[in-house]
């Protein structure tokens, strides 16, 4: 195979309709239901979604609450937040509204949400323990916390495939970010996150559900165009990336199945209380 079919996919304005292509309903609308199964939202509930990225959680939150209900998504990014504000809302949803703001000051008042949902933001975020005390600040005295964390790079075999393929392809320094989203440390220091800042009944849950890129290889390597090394990716020279789609070819092959590339997640989810 050459690398021409897949070099289209590699351009600096792609990241986000890869994200919106492959990442969101592959990844991350599969497991915003599953987080949100455990924040157990009822009709009418105030929810905030922190790092809300376009709006995922914050979506489906608004339909479980209803009308009565009311959702706030927050992300530091203004073009994340430009996407979600331009999404179209689901009959019979609470109304949404998107703030640009960092997890860390978080602008949100205190006391106001029955829920706070964080779907994989938390690794990123550079004061994590200050992140988790704005969630605790904004909650209701009972409100629940409901957050999901990936597990290792090593429990995720398409990451770590690709991690691979880049590792020996390119220097350390442009492969080394592809990993940061899987680089939370320990379950149990998840958890200690949360009781630390003051919750009660934190309990953990380690979910695996399947990733199938039913497009094979050349949709599981245009997904590297959602990642944290697309702009690198996206500057690479002809060569430098036919070396990275061969040695992507070679990783990914153990995970093809009748010509897709059909493997799993593992994610740990967070839940947690405010005493009331
Ligand atoms: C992997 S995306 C997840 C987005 C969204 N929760 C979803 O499920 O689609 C991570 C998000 O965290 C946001 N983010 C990273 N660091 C942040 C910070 N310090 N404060 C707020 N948002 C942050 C990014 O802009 C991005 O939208």
């Amino acid at each position: 195979m050459t690398d021409e079919p897949v070099a289209s996919c590699f351009s600096v304005s792609g990241v986000a309709s890869a994200y919106e292509e492959i990442y969101l309903p592959r990844i991350f609308i599969p497991w915003a239901r599953v987080l949100l199964e455990r924040a157990a939202l009822r009709p009418g509930e105030a929810v905030l979604d922190i790092a809300t990225g376009p709006g995922t959680v914050a979506r489906f939150a608004a339909e479980q609450v209803g009308r009565r209900g009311r959702v706030l998504g927050a992300d530091f990014s203004e073009a994340m937040i430009a996407i979600a504000r331009a999404k179209p809302q689901f009959a019979g949803a609470a109304a949404i509204d998107y703030v640009v703001s960092p997890a860390a000051p978080l602008t949100a008042d205190d006391g106001a949400f029955d829920v706070v949902t964080c779907q994989q933001g938390l690794q990123f975020f550079p004061d994590r323990p200050a992140a988790v005390r704005e969630m605790h600040r904004a909650l209701k005295p009972g409100g629940r916390v409901a957050a999901a964390v990936w597990r290792e790079i090593g429990f995720q075999p398409y990451f770590a495939a690709m991690d691979s393929a880049l590792r020996e392809s390119l220097p350390d320094h442009q492969a080394e970010p592809y990993g940061l989203p899987f680089r939370w440390p320990k379950a149990s220091d998840l958890a200690a996150a949360f009781t630390g800042q003051g919750f009660t009944d934190v309990s953990l849950a380690e979910v695996r559900r399947p990733l199938t890129f039913e497009g094979g290889m050349r949709q599981a390597f245009a997904a590297v165009a959602a990642s944290p090394v697309a702009t690198t990716v996206a500057g690479l020279d002809a060569a430098a990336r036919a070396r990275l789609w061969s040695a992507a070819q070679r990783r990914l092959a153990p995970l093809v199945i009748d010509g897709q590339v059909r493997t799993h997640m593992v994610s740990n989810i967070v839940t947690a209380r405010k005493s009331g």
